[in-house]
């Protein structure tokens, strides 16, 4: 979108202005207080890069969103679909009828998706509930209990992604016991490694503790269904794994039986320049959720 001087960032009243502080003042009495809002910015109207607050003031929108918004604020195709759909048929109850547009991006997913073999989809409203499924498709297949994750993961905030994300201590707080079973691993974060070694001398000593250590003293490989990970860590602060990373995890999974579910809720869709993030690493997961 071209920045015009209608969607340049404008500074009229000092946010938070007077309207602003309306809204703010309204939540606090109204809203619960779980939402973690870092700073005091009321959203009312998008377009494009550009969002608007109540009092005018403009800003450009380098978060898009909460990183979903790739297609940018309330895009002129997307507007008119939504405006279509809504006047055709509103609600859809996937689970007890038939819809076109079910099978239709169904289809065109499984034709995106890395990975040229049969392939079915399972539609969710949110990342955290295509993880819950995921979760429960891999115990559900594999008929094992456990599952391995990884430290500064986020995979949501319902009680099964709560179970696999470990990137603060303030998600989890007061919230235990959580899923049983899930065992927490370093993330190949090579700029802080947890083991102090330098990539690629360390010979992947983050995957060796998986098989070394993991595997043989806490989580027996044959009672794990899944590891679950993100190709690119997002809240855990951007992390891209080494080159040869996700060759290695696969290997690993595929001699133990273990499926490898990357969530790719934040990287995948075009975000990384690939369709989905673990093409970049030529890796075919067993399981997708975005
Ligand atoms: C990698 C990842 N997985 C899962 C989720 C949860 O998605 P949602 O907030 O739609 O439940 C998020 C949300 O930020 C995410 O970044």
């Amino acid at each position: 979108m071209k920045l015009t001087g209608e969607n340049l960032p404008f500074i009229r009243v000092v946010p938070p202005g007077p309207e602003a502080k309306k809204v703010l003042a309204k939540d606090k009495r109204y809203v619960s207080p779980s939402y973690t809002r870092a700073y005091p910015l009321v959203a009312e109207r998008g377009y494009g890069i550009t969002i608007e607050d109540p009092d005018g003031n403009r800003y450009l929108d380098f978060t898009a969103g909460v990183a979903v918004c790739a297609t940018g604020h309330c895009h002129p195709e997307i507007v008119q679909a939504i405006q279509m759909q809504s006047e055709q048929l509103i609600h859809m109850i996937g689970t007890d009828f038939y819809y076109r547009w079910q099978s239709d991006v169904a289809e065109t997913l499984t034709k995106i998706t890395p990975g040229r073999f049969p392939k079915k989809v399972f539609l969710a409203n949110t990342g955290a509930e295509s993880i819950e499924a995921g979760l429960k498709l891999a115990r559900y297949f594999t008929r094992r209990p456990r599952m391995i994750a990884f430290i500064g993961a986020f995979h949501g905030r319902t009680m099964g992604a709560l179970s696999l994300t470990a990137s603060k201590a303030a998600q989890r707080r007061h919230f235990a016991p959580l899923l049983p079973e899930v065992t927490h691993i370093p993330y190949p974060y090579c700029y802080r490694c947890v083991f102090n070694l330098t990539h690629p001398k360390c010979n992947f000593a983050c995957i060796n503790y998986l098989k070394d250590h993991i595997f043989t003293k806490v989580a027996p490989p044959e009672d794990v269904a899944a590891i679950v990970v993100e190709p690119i860590q997002g809240e855990g602060g951007y992390v891209v794994p080494p080159a040869g990373y996700f060759q290695r995890l696969q290997k690993v999974a595929k001699e133990f039986g273990i499926l490898l579910i990357c969530d790719e809720v934040q990287s995948g869709l075009g975000r990384t320049g690939k369709m989905f993030a673990i093409e970049h690493w030529n890796v075919e997961p067993d399981i997708i959720c975005e």
